[in-house]
C-alpha cells in the first residue's frame, strides 16, 4: 500500500521505516530539511538501536523516501500523522499546532478513499475535531495511538503488544479499520490483540497508559521516601510486592524518577484537558505524582551534598549519564541533567559523561563540562553519581574505578549497583531509598 508519514521524529521516522520493512511504499514528510537529508542517507538524527539498518534496507529496496514536499504524499491511501505535541510554554496543556498543521497540509491532497490515521499523543477530543476539518474531502479519520518506548522503538513498532483503532461510527469507521488492517496485516497475523473503539477512548487509552506508568514509578519512589525515613530497602520492597502478579515488578524501579519527552508532559496535558472538561478532580492525583517525581531530583542533590560533608563548592563531581534513560540520546526533561545543573548552581565542578547524549546535552546545558570517555570523566572526581543506568555504568568495577578518583563517594541514582561490592572496595555507597 502507498503510505505517507507526516512528521519524522522519534515516532514518525521509526514508523516510516517499519512500514516500509513490511513491504509498503512509504513517503516520510518533515518540514526540517536537515532531518530529511539525514534520514535519506540512512543516518537517523537520533540514537535508536536497529533504526539505521532498517532505513538503509528499505531505501535500497526502493520502498522508502523522505521529503519536505507534502505533495509527494498525494497518491498515498493512508496518511499517518506522527508530529510532536510538546508542552506549551508556561502552561500544562499540550501544543497541538503541529498536528493541526499536518492535517491542513494534507487537506488539499485528500480524496474519498484516503484514510488519515493520527498517532500523535493528543488531548481527548482532537480526533473528532480533525474529522470535521477533513469531512469535506470524504476522507476517513482514525486515531491509532502509539505505545513504543525509545530505545526499543523498532521492536515495539513491529511487534506491538496491542493495536487500538479509534474510528467514527458505522460503516465509514469499519471501512477505515479494514484499510488499517491491510497496513498492519503482517503484525495482525502474529495474533496481536486489536481493539476498535470510538475516537475519545482511543485518545484516552494512550494518556491513561502513560499516566498509569508514571503513577507506578512515583508510587515506588514514594515508598523509597518511606524507606529512607525508616531504614528499609526499596529494592527489596519492590521485588517482594512485584511478585504478586496483580502488581507486577515492571516499572517499580525506584530512583531518580521519570523524564523524557512523554510521561512528564503527558500527565500535565492530561490534567489540563481534564480541567477543560470539568473533570479535574479525577486526575488531581497526577499533581502529586509529578511532585513525588520532582522531589527525587532534589533528594538526589541532598544525598550527594551530604556524602561530601555538606558542600559542593570547588569539588569535582562526575555524573554518569545525561540521557533521560539508557539506550537513548534524548535529553528532554532528563532527570540526570536536572541534577547536574542543580549541583553546578551550588558550586560543584560538574563533569557529565554519556555514551550517546553528549551532543544533545551540550545544546540544552552548554554551561556544564562534558567528557566522552568514562574513565577520563571519572578521573580526579570527589564523588561519582550514576544517574542514567547505561550497561557500561552498571558494569563498572569498584576496584578499578577507585584507582581513578580522588574521593571514593558513589551515589547510585538508579539502584542498579550492588552496594556490598562497592563498600567492600572502600567506597561510601549511597542510594535513593536504600540504607
Ligand atoms: C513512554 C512509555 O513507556 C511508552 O509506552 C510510550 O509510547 C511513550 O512514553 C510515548 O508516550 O511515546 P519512553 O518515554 O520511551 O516511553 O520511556 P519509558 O521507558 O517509559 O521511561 C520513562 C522514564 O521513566 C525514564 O526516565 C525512566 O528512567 C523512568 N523509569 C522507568 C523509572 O524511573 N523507573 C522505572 O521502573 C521505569
Amino acid at each position: 500500500m502507498k503510505i505517507s508519514v507526516i512528521g519524522c521524529g522519534y515516532l514518525g521516522a521509526v514508523h516510516a521505516a517499519a512500514m516500509a520493512s513490511l513491504g509498503h511504499e512509504v513517503t516520510g514528510v518533515d518540514v526540517d530539511t536537515a532531518k530529511v537529508e539525514a534520514l535519506t542517507s540512512g543516518r537517523p538524527p537520533f540514537f535508536e538501536p536497529g533504526l539505521s539498518e532498517l532505513l538503509v534496507k528499505a531505501q535500497e529496496r526502493g520502498k522508502l523516501e523522505f521529503t519536505t514536499d507534502v505533495s509527494r504524499a498525494a497518491d498515498a491511501t493512508v496518511h499517518f500523522v506522527c508530529v510532536g505535541t510538546p508542552q506549551k510554554p508556561g502552561e500544562f496543556a499540550a501544543d497541538v499546532t503541529y498536528v493541526d498543521a499536518a492535517v491542513e497540509s494534507l487537506h488539499p491532497h485528500l480524496t474519498a478513499t484516503s484514510v488519515v490515521v493520527g498517532k500523535s499523543t493528543v488531548p481527548v477530543g482532537t480526533a473528532e475535531r480533525l474529522a470535521g476539518v477533513i469531512a469535506d474531502t470524504g476522507a476517513a479519520m482514525m486515531w491509532n495511538p502509539e505505545f513504543l518506548r525509545e530505545g526499543h522503538a523498532v521492536e515495539d513498532t513491529l511487534h506491538p503488544n496491542r493495536l487500538v483503532y479509534g474510528v467514527a461510527d458505522g460503516e465509514p469507521g469499519q471501512a477505515a479499520a479494514a484499510t488499517l488492517d491491510e497496513v498492519y496485516a503482517s503484525i495482525l497475523v502474529e495474533d496481536t490483540p486489536r481493539m476498535i473503539t470510538d475516537f475519545a477512548t482511543a485518545e484516552l487509552v494512550k494518556t491513561a497508559a502513560n499516566s498509569f506508568l508514571a503513577t507506578k514509578i512515583s508510587f515506588i519512589n514514594a515508598m523509597a521516601e518511606l524507606c529512607e525515613a525508616s531504614g528499609a530497602d526499596v529494592t527489596q520492597l519492590a521485588d517482594a510486592i512485584g511478585m504478586d502478579d496483580r502488581i507486577g515488578r515492571k516499572f517499580l524501579n525506584a530512583g531518580l524518577g521519570f523524564g523524557g519527552g512523554c510521561l512528564p508532559k503527558d500527565i500535565r496535558a492530561f490534567m489540563a484537558r481534564a480541567g477543560e472538561l470539568g473533570a479535574d478532580q479525577a486526575v488531581a492525583f497526577l499533581k502529586e505524582i509529578d511532585s513525588i517525581n520532582m522531589r527525587r531530583r532534589v533528594r538526589m542533590v541532598d544525598i550527594a551534598r551530604d556524602a561530601l560533608g555538606g558542600s559542593f563548592i570547588g569539588k569535582k563531581i562526575t555524573i554518569l549519564g545525561a540521557a533521560f534513560k539508557p539506550d537513548s540520546d534524548d535529553v528532554r526533561d532528563s532527570p540526570a541533567l536536572a541534577v547536574a545543573r542543580l549541583i553546578a548552581t551550588q558550586g560543584g565542578l560538574v563533569t557529565v559523561t554519556d555514551p550517546q547524549a553528549i551532543d544533545n546535552a551540550k545544546k540544552s546545558f552548554p554551561e556544564l563540562n562534558y567528557v566522552a570517555d568514562t574513565a577520563e570523566a571519572i578521573t580526579g572526581a570527589e564523588a561519582v553519581l550514576l544517574l542514567t543506568e547505561w550497561r557500561e555504568y552498571r558494569d563498572l568495577d569498584p576496584a578499578a574505578t577507585a584507582e581513578l578518583v580522588r574521593g571514593k563517594v558513589l551515589v547510585d541514582g538508579r539502584n542498579v549497583l550492588t552496594p556490598e561490592l562497592w563498600r567492600a572496595a572502600g567506597w561510601t555507597y549511597r542510594a535513593l531509598g536504600r540504607p
